[in-house]
């Protein structure tokens, strides 16, 4: 029946998922469970990078433990997020090896573990450096890109999935502020790779939108993290999403550059703080205290003095959704709109539908 499977690409047969649908990372604190109850629900669930803690081992010890959770709590497929940090010089920074390395070894030990973490995504860097040990455990790699050019080169590196991020997205955003209308179907006519937005999508309309600019599926953070599922999270951060309106974002100088979050007494410090000339804040300092306050927001739910990371598609969001019955409605009703779109062409392209999908 077209319904239990409404759509099928390349990118849902690459993965072995049922719906193009994925829950991107969402760190710096922990989404084992919510990443597992996106994958049982036939979408791509993602693991999440905990932070950046002094002691990086303890880091990489927190990553495999929730590597081991989620895939003790799905037999789908699901992925890891490590963003690629680079230093001043260019040099990639230590926590991405060794995280890196932490998601190949926790295969390498255990093959259902193996057989159920299936996609690693980098973001942030160029993960050039990474691509041939990626390839080699057999794992598929996507990239998180904010520009054509970067499309291009990751592409050209040997990457499997280019997620194209467009500016209005939550956390880190590209540098440069082009929106997920303008930068997507650039990035589907530069490569041959399967693409998927992220940036603004929240529900069918947005999947069906996404197919008809020439990508194969959605990455969502903001519309995953208001849901039952996200039940890791302190109740206030969340709540803060939902009351969220149009214009109560901000993109703040974050840890990998612009970052979209909430305009609260926190981004206006870090505002503050950018405004000062080099030499009078210490980055590194800086940098750690960004991290601290993004885990802090999601772990203690200080929501005015913390940086509270979200897309600007928060202000369209006002419900909470329970993930299992969600992902598959999302697909079948992006399904039924492309459909019903067709027909209203004259009714002489695809199939008639039922008349709930006519709106
Ligand atoms: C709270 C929060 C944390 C995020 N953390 C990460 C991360 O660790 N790595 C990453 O590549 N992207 C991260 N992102 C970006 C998301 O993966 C996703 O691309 C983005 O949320 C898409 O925009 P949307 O919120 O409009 O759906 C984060 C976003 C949010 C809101």
């Amino acid at each position: 029946m077209s319904s239990a499977l409404p759509i099928v690409n390349r990118y849902t047969r690459l993965v072995g998922i049922e719906h193009p649908i994925v829950q991107e990372g969402l760190g710096p604190f922990r989404t084992p469970k919510l990443a597992a109850a996106v994958s049982n629900a036939g979408g791509l669930g993602t693991v999440s990078m905990p932070g950046m803690p002094e002691d990086i081992s303890e880091g990489a010890r927190t990553f495999r433990a929730h590597i081991e959770e989620c895939a003790s709590l799905t037999d789908r497929p699901f992925a890891v997020n490590i963003p690629v940090g680079v230093d001043s010089k260019g040099e990639v920074l230590p926590f991405t090896d060794v995280y890196i390395r932490t998601a190949l070894e926790a295969r390498e030990a255990d093959p259902v573990i193996a057989r159920r973490l299936r996609v690693l995504t980098t973001s942030a860097g160029f993960p050039g450096g990474y691509v041939a040990a990626i390839k080699d455990a057999g794992m598929v790699h996507q990239h998180k890109v904010g520009s054509t050019r970067q499309a291009v080169k990751a592409e050209a590196a040997g990457v499997d999935v280019v997620i194209a991020a467009g500016f209005e997205m939550g956390g880190h955003a590209p540098s440069k502020a082009v929106h997920t209308f303008v930068l997507i179907p650039n990035v589907t006519e530069a490569v041959g790779v399967p693409v998927l937005l992220t940036g603004g999508a929240r529900d069918a309309r947005g999947l069906a939108a996404a197919l008809a600019l020439g990508a194969e599926g959605v990455a969502m953070g903001t519309r995953f993290i208001t849901s039952t599922a996200n039940s890791d999270w302190h109740p206030a951060y969340v709540q803060a999403l939902l009351n969220a309106d149009e214009g109560d974002d901000v993109a703040f100088d974050g840890v990998y550059g612009p970052c979209r979050g909430l305009r609260n007494a926190a981004s206006r410090q870090l505002t503050e703080a950018a405004g000062h000339r080099d030499g009078e804040v210490d980055q590194v300092e800086l940098t750690r205290w960004k991290i601290e306050s993004m885990q802090r927001a999601q772990t203690e739910g200080d929501v005015t003095n913390s940086l509270v990371m979200t897309g600007q598609v928060a202000a369209a969001i006002r419900d909470l959704v329970d993930v299992a019955e969600f992902v598959p409605r999302m697909a079948t009703e992006a399904a039924e709109i492309l459909r019903s779109l067709a027909n209203r062409l004259g009714g002489s392209v695809g199939e008639p539908v039922p008349a709930s999908a006519d709106r």
